[in-house]
């Protein structure tokens, strides 16, 4: 019962994770675009805001916005904020659902480091943690009134910390823990400044005070650096699906590229839409970052390489150090048989050219480390081999089952 209940749970998360990322991102898209999109009216002076009209859905919008804030508080006021939150939410519990609760199956590699399950968890934590500390400290000191060298720094930092978490977690999840990072500073900008900012401005109004630009100032350092951030974080957390994105010893380099990437074409728009034209060469830095992606994965995985004939450039045997895992002769031959021509380091099923989802099965040690991967996939349902296009017997399903479920 219990695979099956973590199957479900993990789709449910996955839903609503989706689900709030969709509207938060989407409000944030929204915003950006309407800020781009006001125009001059004469009862708002000059950067003070302005006015947008908009069609949709059968009807049509007049949106002014008064910055800092309208001299009167309006009855009825918005907030925007909970789509951050839950998608926040919702992502650190699905980090914990699958990464830090199979830890050995997601989180911990013993090739890159032997870790025990609850220092994995204090490092990743504690990472996203740290990684916060040093950005919010970094926009509050004198640094913050340069929003070019803030930006350059963050940047280098969200880097670093690819880099560092490659060094003690499997690749999938120092991947995995880049963009919850980022994502954590996104959603932090807007618990711990921007919306106590909006509040201390509600506040000023109610209390009849002209409320101080500062808080206006220092949110929209904020959004800014969350509206940049939006493209890459998405890559990074659909990656986790793409191997050949993080299975090479430079995954580092694949952030720092997919970092580029986004941010040239989140630019692009906010450009377009403030009406300062079409910055074509952003579409070309882009194709560039996207095509050196692509030599990346296809010459430093151990895919890329297999695929095109080249020798591997780190060893992908696991570590030999520890005690030896004990996997019956009949399973590792049966794995052996029907499974590792595609989940192997170097597939050789016709048509398959790295391990699907990353998922290897063609040592003892990582069939056992695997077990419960195999148990909900080949045993509890039917999902594979696909189409059972190996031919998995019942009774090899039952043998299966029986060693899988620790029966
Ligand atoms: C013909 C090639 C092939 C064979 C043989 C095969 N698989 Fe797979 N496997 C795949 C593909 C393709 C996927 C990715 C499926 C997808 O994209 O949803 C996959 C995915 C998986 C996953 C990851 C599922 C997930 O969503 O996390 C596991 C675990 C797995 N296979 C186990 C097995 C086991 C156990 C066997 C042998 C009993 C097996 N596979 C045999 C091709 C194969």
């Amino acid at each position: 019962m219990e695979p099956i209940l973590h199957e479900w749970g993990s789709l449910l998360l996955r839903w609503t994770h989706i689900i709030a990322g969709m509207a938060w991102i989407g409000s944030s898209f929204y915003f950006m675009h309407l800020d781009a999109s006001l125009r001059q009216v004469p009862d708002i002076p000059a950067g003070k805001g302005g006015e947008a009209w908009e069609v949709h859905g059968g009807g049509f919008y007049q949106v002014k916005k008064y910055l800092v804030a309208p001299d009167f508080l309006p009855e009825h006021l918005t907030w925007h904020k909970w789509q951050s939150y839950a998608t926040w939410i919702t992502g650190f519990f699905l980090l914990i659902w699958i990464y830090y609760y199979q830890s050995s199956i997601y989180l911990i590699d013993p090739a890159v480091m032997e870790l025990k399950p609850l220092v994995a968890l204090l490092i990743g934590l504690g990472g996203l943690a740290a990684g916060w500390v040093a950005y919010d400290r970094l926009c509050r000191s004198k640094l913050g009134d340069t929003p070019a060298v803030v930006g350059a720094i963050v940047f280098a930092g969200v880097v670093l910390a690819a880099y560092l978490f490659q060094q003690v977690f499997s690749p999938r999840a120092a991947f995995i823990h880049t963009g919850a990072l980022m994502a954590t500073i996104m959603s932090a900008n807007v618990f711990f400044v921007i919306i106590p900012n909006q509040h201390k401005v509600v506040a000023a109004l109610k209390a009849g005070e002209v409320p101080d630009p500062y808080y206006g100032k220092t949110a929209k350092l904020r959004s800014g650096h969350n509206n940049y951030f939006t493209l890459p974080v998405v890559f990074l957390m659909i990656s986790n699906h793409y191997p050949l994105t993080y299975s090479t010893p430079y995954a580092y380099v694949m952030v720092a590229l997919a970092l580029v990437a986004g941010t040239v074409i989140r630019y692009y728009y906010n450009e377009r839409h403030a009406g300062r034209g079409d910055k074509a060469w952003c579409w070309l830095v882009a194709a560039l970052c996207l095509a050196a992606g692509i030599v990346l994965s296809a010459t430093t995985t151990p895919a890329g390489r297999a695929a095109l004939g080249l020798p591997p450039l780190v060893s992908t045997a696991l570590a030999s150090s520890g005690p030896p895992v004990a996997v019956p002769e009949e399973v590792q031959n049966i794995v052996m048989g029907r499974c590792s021509m595609c989940h192997a380091a170097e597939p050789v099923y016709e048509g398959i050219v790295i391990a699907p989802r990353g998922v290897m099965l063609d040592t003892p040690e990582a069939i056992a480390r695997n077990r419960h991967l195999i148990l909900v996939q080949s045993a509890l349902t039917h999902a594979m081999p696909p189409n059972n296009l190996t031919e998995l017997s019942a009774e090899d399903r039952a043998m299966l089952k029986a060693w899988a479920s620790g029966r």
